[in-house]
């Protein structure tokens, strides 16, 4: 098992960036528009939005799938409570769980969507046997989450630094394909970079902050960041500024869709 994440501290980080998530997370709104564009408008009837954050997508997903009941599940309480205050949803249930064992019975789901959440699981061949078990036959899970080339910048310019994991480290095409064998179909299974541009490191380290996904990681520094080695952190950065300036940050990002068949 991967013991790089340790839940209770996602769970409280994500918490605790409830209120700032929705006003720096715009890849994570355009990333989740692209996966929700790949499915056609359909009636489902039981959905659900598999660690659905501030709920940004809960009324999305009722206009375009019209569902009964639509399950809006996330591990982080605070998450379910901004959403639930800020984002009222027709036959939405606000979920507190975890993707890895889920509080829902067998087959009674016909549609999962989820978008980039499941990069904090620990174990994802226990998330896709969860994901088949709570699938109803002939059911779709539709996902993006990361891949290990993300924030690849951030890494290495820490590497001149220290030995120390700064970077959440995500599992690969072939590691996340392997995961599902056996437990779903692929229907399809894509990558694609997206570069995110900063006039100053600051800005990116704060959007990284308010998104509640800065590091949680079992091999993450503990204490401070000496004032001298985020300045060597900052140095080593440059290397990548662009021609036009700007710094870069990648996102490696996957999306999947998956059937139970
Ligand atoms: C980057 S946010 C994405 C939120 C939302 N899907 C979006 O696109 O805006 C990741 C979310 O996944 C949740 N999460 C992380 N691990 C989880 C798990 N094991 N089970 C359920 N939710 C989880 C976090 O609490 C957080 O709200």
């Amino acid at each position: 098992m991967n013991t790089q994440f340790l839940k209770p501290q996602i769970a409280e980080s994500f918490s605790r960036a409830a209120v700032s998530y929705d006003g720096v997370a715009q890849l994570q709104r355009d990333i989740g528009h692209q996966l929700l564009n790949q499915l056609p408008h359909s009636s489902s009837e039981v959905v659900m939005d598999l660690g659905c954050g501030t709920g940004y997508f809960a009324p999305l997903l009722a206009e375009k799938f019209k569902p009964q009941q639509l399950i809006c599940l996330d591990l982080a309480q605070g998450m379910l409570a901004y959403a639930r205050e800020h984002r009222a949803t027709p036959n939405a249930l606000w979920l507190c769980g975890d993707a890895e064992n889920l509080p829902l019975a067998d087959s009674s789901i016909d549609l999962i969507f989820s978008s980039l959440a499941i990069q904090w699981c620990e174990d994802l061949p226990s998330l896709f046997s969860e994901v088949a078990r709570v699938l109803k036959p002939g059911g779709r899970f539709l996902f993006s989450t990361l891949g290990p080339d993300t924030l690849y910048e951030i890494r290495e310019s820490w590497s001149a630094v220290d030995c120390f994991q700064h970077v959440n480290r995500f599992i690969s095409f072939s590691q996340l394909q392997a995961s599902a064998e056996g437990y779903l179909q692929q229907v399809s299974l894509r990558q694609a970079p997206e570069v995110l541009l900063y006039d100053q490191l600051r800005e990116l380290t704060a959007e990284l902050k308010g998104i509640g996904a800065h590091n949680i990681s079992a091999g993450r520094p503990s204490g401070l960041t000496g004032k001298a080695r985020m300045i060597a952190f900052k140095q080593a950065y440059e290397q990548f500024r662009r021609s036009d300036g700007q710094l870069p940050a990648t996102y490696q990002v996957f999306y999947g869709e998956y059937i139970n068949g």
